[in-house]
C-alpha cells in the first residue's frame, strides 16, 4: 500500500494545483467548418482499408468528423462507468488511504465528459450509443475490485494512445485538439495512479486464487480489450459519413493488416505492463 498511497498523495497535489474550470476551459465556436481534420487520418478506422483510398479529400475529413464523435462518445461511456465505480469506491476501507485522490480523479472524470459531451451535443447533435455488454456474473474474493481497475486500464490507455497523438496536432481541429490535449494532460495522472493500484490488487488477491480463477481473469481481460477495440469500428460513423454497406465496412476496417498493426501498436504499453507484471501471460496479439 505504500507505494500506492505515496502516489495517490503526489497526484494528488499535482491535481490541486492544475485545477481546471470545465466551464472556462474550452471556447466554444457557433459552428465548426467541416473542411478539417477531426481525427488524425492515420487514426481513422478505414485508414488502410481499400475503400478509404477510394474516398476523396473532402469525404476524408467528413469522416474523421464522425470518427471524432464516436472516439468521444466512448469516452463518455467509459467515463460514466469509472465515475460510478469510483463513487462506490470512495471511503472503503481497504482504499481509505487513497480516497482523497479517488475524490480528484472523479472529479476529472465528471469534468471530461464536459468536453466530450460538449462537443458531441453541439456540433453532431448526439452521443453514440453504448455497444458493451454487461454480464452479471460471480466473482472469486478481490476479482471484481481488480477487475474494474485492471478495465480502466485498458480504456485508458488506448484513449490517450488517441489523445496524445492529436493534442498537438496542428492538422487538427481547434476545438477536437484542446479536447485530445487537456484529456491527456489529466490521464497521464490516471495512468499512474492505474499503473500502482492495478499491481497493487494483483498482488493482494491473486496469491488467494486458484489456476481456474486466474485463467478466467486473463480471458476476461482480453475479452475485454477486444470488445473496447470493436467499438472504434462502429456502422453508425460509416452511414454519419454518408457511406453504404457499413457491416461490410466494420468488417475490413477490423481485418485490414494495417489496423491489426494499429491495435497492437495501441494496445502494447498496457499489455506489456499486464506481461511484466504476470497478469496476462504473454503478449497476444489482438
Ligand atoms: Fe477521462
Ligand atoms: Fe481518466
Amino acid at each position: 500500500m505504500n507505494a500506492l498511497k505515496q502516489t495517490a498523495n503526489r497526484l494528488f497535489s499535482i491535481s490541486q494545483n492544475n485545477y481546471l474550470n470545465p466551464h472556462t476551459a474550452l471556447v466554444w465556436p457557433e459552428t465548426l467548418e467541416r473542411s478539417q481534420w477531426f481525427m488524425a487520418p492515420e487514426l481513422i478506422s478505414l485508414n488502410g482499408s481499400p475503400v478509404y483510398e477510394e474516398l476523396s479529400e473532402k469525404q476524408k475529413k467528413e469522416l474523421s468528423f464522425w470518427e471524432a464523435v464516436n472516439f468521444f462518445s466512448l469516452n463518455i461511456h467509459g467515463e460514466k462507468a469509472l465515475v460510478e465505480g469510483l463513487a462506490q469506491r470512495l471511503y472503503r476501507r481497504e482504499l481509505a488511504d487513497v480516497a482523497e485522490y479517488l475524490h480528484s480523479f472523479l472529479d476529472e472524470e465528471n469534468k471530461h465528459m464536459v468536453y466530450f459531451g460538449g462537443f458531441c451535443q453541439r456540433y453532431a447533435g448526439k452521443i453514440y450509443r453504448d455497444r458493451k455488454l454487461k454480464i452479471e456474473r460471480e466473482y472469486a474474493y478481490g476479482e471484481e475490485e481488480f477487475l474494474f481497475f485492471a478495465k480502466t486500464m485498458i480504456f485508458e490507455e488506448l484513449a490517450d494512445y488517441y489523445n496524445l497523438r492529436m493534442g498537438n496536432n496542428s492538422e487538427i481541429e481547434l476545438t477536437a485538439r484542446r479536447i485530445n490535449l487537456i484529456h491527456h494532460l489529466e490521464e497521464a495522472r490516471h495512468l499512474a495512479f492505474g499503473r500502482e493500484i492495478v499491481r497493487y490488487l494483483f498482488n493482494k488477491f491473486a496469491a488467494h486464487w486458484t489456476g481456474e480463477v486466474l485463467q478466467n481473469v486473463r480471458h476476461y481481460l482480453l475479452s475485454y480489450l477486444e470488445a473496447t477495440w470493436k467499438e472504434y469500428y462502429n456502422p453508425d460513423v460509416y452511414r454519419d459519413a454518408g457511406l453504404d454497406e457499413v457491416f461490410d465496412l466494420v468488417d475490413q476496417a477490423w481485418h485490414s493488416s494495417a489496423s491489426k498493426k494499429h491495435r497492437q501498436q495501441a494496445s502494447f504499453r498496457c499489455v506489456d505492463f499486464f506481461v511484466k507484471e504476470g497478469i496476462l501471460e504473454k503478449n497476444l496479439v489482438v
